[in-house]
């Protein structure tokens, strides 16, 4: 049983599965006007479809709480009436997939007023459409323009913008709120002394660092209901510490462990780990679970939820991360950008149901006969292949097999549970676009026909599918692709795709 795809209950909200979309700036609202900060037609396509691509969770990109919170002048914002309600359509959209609708609330500090990535992240003048930066203290990130110093009646003021942020986002819908206090951001550069240089009430001792973003915390806390979570992202270190050549002063993994603390007994729920963004020069070992061990560590030591990201590329690589218990859920980033439909191909790599659209097929049954890899290897030994040319058809189920067409397609091979019946059975070899992960479903094919089709029940699981073709002499095939290379005369268009 796949842990990955085990729900995971946070307060009173269960979240289906523990595959989550991290939050990730599109630069593409507008920059100016009444429409700045306000989620377009872009968002709204780009997020409902991660969510029909059945993550538990998808978390808005960081979302600023005032305009020059906003990394970029073509971020999201959320202070005003019209930007709730282009995000309530979001909020609905992904809610429809039976996703969870999540939000990053973020101030960006000294690090806002920036290029868009592709246009070389540059720092953008006032004069440009860009504004003066407010920071902890009067210290520059890396080559940007030094910040403003905030003064204390100004941390009061973006204490109360989170907070009113998080209303609107409630209003808007959302069902978990993240605090960003990552990656060298506003609420970050509070806690590191690499940025916080203050001599105040919010600077000098941990404590005092931790000061203004636990009063954000609280805030938030305060106006978001009870039975909602909380969750917090963290840098847990800033890559400082672990190098013991570098002697600057740099945020530890001690303490974020510290933090967690702090967090958890204000009402966080999870925090979401990630590392660095405060000091520009400091290397990150960045590998496939890299992040990991922080996520773990803060885990054992407090006993707080934690979800891991940072190079999570592969099902059985989060799988791993869950079941062994070294965070509660994972975050997929760039992976969802190139594969928005990875959580279905993990669920069928893992052996779980995944929740497909219902649009594209059934919503009570995962697409395709799924089971364990083992059992369906062993399929692959009983569906004896005598070697002759097979007449039918094999739909093959891979990297690529969200589409619409292939799920219908396997809807008529094994009748759908949308109200329609079932379809006539199907004849088509599909191909898939890369590298291939899953078993064969096979339906028969137009010379089958002549020798009598199917009752398309009999297609409804693979035992039948290899008893039918047993029955009727002809052969069942579950095989991996190779096998399929050997024994199939391709059709012109699975040839394309090999
Ligand atoms: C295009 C892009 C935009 C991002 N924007 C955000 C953001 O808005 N908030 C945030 O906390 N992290 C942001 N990140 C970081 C990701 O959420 C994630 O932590 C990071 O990409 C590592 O995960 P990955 O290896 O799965 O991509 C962004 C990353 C990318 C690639």
């Amino acid at each position: 049983m796949s842990t990955l795809f085990t729900p995971l209950k946070l307060r009173g909200l269960e979240i289906p599965n523990r595959a989550w979309m991290s939050p990730m700036c599109m630069y593409s609202a507008r920059s100016e006007g009444p429409e700045a900060g306000v989620p377009t037609d872009f968002h709204l396509a780009h997020l409902a479809d991660r969510a029909a691509g059945g993550l538990g969770l998808v978390m808005v990109e960081a979302t600023a709480v005032r305009p020059e919170g906003r990394i970029s002048p073509w971020d999201l914002g959320l202070w005003n009436d019209r930007q709730q309600e282009a995000f309530a359509r979001i909020t609905a959209a992904v809610r429809a997939h039976g996703s969870v609708p999540a939000i990053q609330l973020a101030h960006a500090g000294r690090k806002a007023s920036v290029d868009k990535p592709w246009l070389g992240n540059r720092p953008v003048a006032p004069a440009d459409g860009g504004w003066a930066t407010v920071g902890p203290s009067a210290e520059p990130f890396h080559d940007h323009p030094a910040p403003t110093e905030l003064t204390v009646e100004e941390i009061g003021q973006l204490v109360r913008d989170f907070a009113t942020a998080a209303e609107r986002s409630l209003a808007a819908g959302f069902e978990v709120v993240e605090v960003h206090g990552a990656h060298g951001y506003l609420l970050n550069s509070f806690l590191s002394p690499a940025a916080n240089r203050r001599t105040d009430a919010y600077g000098g001792t941990l404590e005092n660092r931790m000061r203004f973003p636990l009063e954000v915390v609280e805030a938030v806390r305060a106006v978001w209901p009870e039975h909602l979570p909380v969750l917090f992202r963290t840098s847990a270190t800033d890559w400082i510490s672990e190098n013991t050549e570098d002697t600057r002063e740099g945020w530890t993994v001690e303490d974020t462990v510290r933090l967690a603390k702090e967090l958890q007994t204000r009402g966080v729920d999870l925090l979401d780990v990630s590392t660095g963004g405060m000091v520009h020069d400091a290397p990150i070992p960045a590998a496939p679970d890299y992040q990991v061990p922080f996520a773990e560590r803060v885990r054992q030591e407090t006993g707080l939820p934690t979800a891991a990201v940072g190079l999570i590329l592969e099902p059985a690589q989060a799988e791993a991360i869950v079941a062994s218990g070294r965070a509660d859920a994972v975050f997929l980033g760039r992976q969802l950008l190139r594969e928005p439909y990875w959580a279905h191909r993990a669920a069928e790599e893992l052996g779980a149901e995944s929740r497909w659209p219902v649009q594209y097929g059934s919503r009570r049954r995962p697409p395709f006969e799924v089971g364990p890899t083992r059992a369906r290897s062993r399929r692959v030994e009983e569906g004896t292949f005598a070697g002759a040319r097979v007449p039918s058809l094999v739909v093959w189920l891979g990297r690529d097999a969200g589409a619409p067409q292939l799920r219908r397609e396997r809807e008529g091979v094994g009748g759908g549970d949308d109200g329609e019946g079932p379809r006539a059975p199907v004849c088509r070899v599909h191909s898939e676009s890369s590298a291939v992960h899953s078993t064969s479903l096979i339906s028969p094919g137009p010379s089958c026909q002549n020798q009598g089709t199917p009752d398309p029940d009999s297609f409804r699981d693979e035992t039948k599918v290899s008893r039918h073709f047993r029955r009727t002499g002809r052969t069942a095939l579950f095989a991996k692709r190779k096998d399929l290379r050997q024994e199939f005369d391709p059709s012109p268009r699975s040839g394309e795709n090999a």
